[in-house]
């Protein structure tokens, strides 16, 4: 791909750097004192049980939570570092970070070349003035984004589907439908909640091929939220580990998975050795699909399907 969502640049080594941020709802302390930095093209991958604090984290560098503690600085050692904390979600997509959603956001009734065209048109320069006039410079920005927009269904694989309505399509392809559409907003930084969850293997291995060609092909920073390992182990340069709202462990894969601290967040407990990885190909067993944080409870706080 060879235009404008082909943000990334080589000006400045980290695309994210998360300081010491922590985040309360009342008697609930979502993160800790979370600290991380993710470098420009870097596959990061945020990884812990249930309610250990992941989509929390998304939410407070895509300006859906706002921290009590810490600050986040995109793109934090360029000329122009800037502060997300503070600013409204639609203005830190602006500054380009986009992200997925846990659930699905798509507009079901739109067809899947209306709901990337959306993200498209998030960037264009002139307003629904030009449009009712029909201005040249609006009639062109037009051109472009139905262009633009016939481009991302290509690189998702779901030109020939640009017609039908999202709420038709397979589940696999609605996930892809979804990055397309956050890409339709020339990111830099693009932060995916579970994108693999529900998926079945085949549509797993799409995906993962999808978010390996997101980094290779347009040069876009991922950030990337996973329960299955096996995608995470595939496809993360780095993983960050969360528990109970705090970091617990961080490296590469291989570092990770032979972590006693990981192996008992996940397990509840470490084996004789301690030193164990938690499967041989990195599925950590059942239970990381399910175990519950005991300090998550959702009370009259439960978060809305806004922020999930
Ligand atoms: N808006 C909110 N109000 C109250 N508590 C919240 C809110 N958002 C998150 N929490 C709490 O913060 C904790 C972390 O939740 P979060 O959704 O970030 O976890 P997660 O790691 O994404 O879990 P999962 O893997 O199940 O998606 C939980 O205890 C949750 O109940
Ligand atoms: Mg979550």
């Amino acid at each position: 791909m060879s235009d404008s969502t082909t943000a990334a640049t080589t000006e400045a080594d980290l695309i994210i750097e998360v300081d010491h941020v922590t985040l309360r709802f009342g008697g609930v302390t979502s993160l800790l004192d979370i600290s991380l930095v993710q470098h420009r093209h870097e596959i990061l991958s945020v990884i812990g049980p249930n309610g250990a604090g992941k989509t929390s984290l998304f939410n407070c560098v895509t300006g859906v939570y706002v921290p009590q503690v810490g600050s986040i600085t995109f793109r934090p050692e360029s000329a122009h570092p800037v502060t997300v904390v503070g600013r409204k979600p639609h203005r830190v997509n602006r500054l380009g970070i986009a992200r997925t959603f846990q659930s699905s956001r798509l507009f079901n009734a739109l067809t899947a070349f209306e709901n990337v065209k959306i993200g498209v048109e998030s960037r264009f320069h002139t307003g629904p003035v030009g449009a009712m006039l029909h201005l040249p410079r609006t009639r062109r920005e037009e051109h472009r984004g139905d262009n633009r927009t016939k481009e991302l269904l290509e690189f998702v694989g779901l030109r020939d589907r640009a017609d039908e309505v999202a709420s038709g399509l397979p589940y696999g392809d609605r996930r892809r439908l979804e990055i397309a559409r956050a890409l339709g907003t020339s990111p830099e930084l693009l932060l995916l909640d579970e994108p693999a969850a529900g998926a079945n293997p085949a549509e797993k291995a799409d995906l993962s091929s999808l978010i390996e060609r997101v980094r290779s092909e347009i040069g876009i920073s991922v950030l990337l939220i996973e329960h299955d390992m096996g995608v995470v182990m595939s496809l993360a340069d780095r993983i960050v580990v969360l528990n109970f709202g705090e970091v617990i462990a961080e490296g590469t894969p291989s570092q990770v998975q032979r972590d006693p601290a990981v192996i008992e967040a996940y397990l509840g407990t470490v084996n004789e050795n301690g030193h164990e990885p938690p499967a041989a190909e990195g599925a950590p067993p059942a239970v990381a699909q399910t175990r519950q944080n005991p300090s998550a409870h959702s009370g009259g706080n439960s978060p809305s399907s806004e922020e999930r």
